[in-house]
């Protein structure tokens, strides 16, 4: 199935499928690639406070000349860090992440369902995600966040969340994005979205070998958000 342009979430809003991701891209090297980016097409940029990279994201993009206020032209996401959990962190958390970019989030992500420094198992997990949540619905009904959401979470945790989201998590549609992520120039231009026809498509194969990744493997490649409570 081709990637639409852009995937449809709650109140009209339109995210880019293609985005630019920046896990460990930090500094110059994360400004540079986010310049990069929005000159090869890139509108959607992914950040998160726990990359440390949003000021030379929100610099990055100030330098690009690209309008923020006509709301389409650019996607930015970020995410409040398992570090930020609960209502006074995560206010703090919204703040600097504002702070930082310099302009209101398109998409802001609770990262994690757990704590830092919380047992897995505690009920506190449970507790302080919710406070953030909160604090998450707060931020957007005053504007400065225009779609919130989660990730990383379980079933069990998202259906926990629907029962006391008074906003629901802008993310549910589960239309499907992706995030190349790197910092050197040729390989951000070779998937830029205005390439996509060049990229051809994954053969049968390819598809059931992704596929047998997740059905048959079971296994995580990053962090495992099964034990938290
Ligand atoms: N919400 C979450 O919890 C979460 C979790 C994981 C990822 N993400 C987002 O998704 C993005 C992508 O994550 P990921 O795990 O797929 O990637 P990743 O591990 O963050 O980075 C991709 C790696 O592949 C390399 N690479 C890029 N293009 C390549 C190419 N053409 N040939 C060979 N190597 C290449 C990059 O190196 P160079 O930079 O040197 O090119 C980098 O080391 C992240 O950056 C982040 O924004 C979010």
């Amino acid at each position: 199935m081709p990637l639409p342009a852009t995937i449809p979430l709650p109140g009209g809003l339109a995210m880019p499928a293609i985005g630019l991701g920046t896990f460990r891209s930090r500094g110059q090297e994360a400004a540079d690639a986010v310049g990069w980016a929005l000159a090869a097409g890139y509108r959607h940029i992914d950040t998160a406070s726990i990359y440390k990279n949003e000021e030379e994201v929100g610099a990055a993009i100030r330098a690009s000349g690209i309008p923020r206020e006509q709301a389409s032209q650019l996607f930015i996401t970020s995410k409040v860090s398992p570090y930020q959990q609960g209502t006074e962190a995560a206010t703090a958390a919204c703040e600097a992440s504002l702070r930082l970019l310099g302009t209101y989030i398109d998409l802001m992500l609770v990262h994690w369902p757990g704590v830092a420094k919380v047992d897995a198992a505690s009920p506190d997990n449970a507790a302080l995600r919710r406070q953030t949540w909160r604090v998450l619905e707060q931020f957007q009904r005053q504007g400065q966040l225009r779609a919130i959401g989660v990730s990383n979470y379980e079933l069990r945790h998202l259906e926990e969340l629907l029962q006391y989201a008074e906003i629901k998590p802008g993310v549910l549609l589960r239309g499907c994005g992706v995030l190349p992520k790197s910092v050197q120039r040729q390989r951000i231009e070779e998937v830029a979205p205005s390439r996509l026809a060049e990229c051809g498509e994954l053969s049968p194969e390819g598809l059931a070998a992704l596929d047998a990744l997740e059905e048959q493997q079971q296994c995580k490649y990053c962090w495992d958000p099964s034990a938290i409570a």
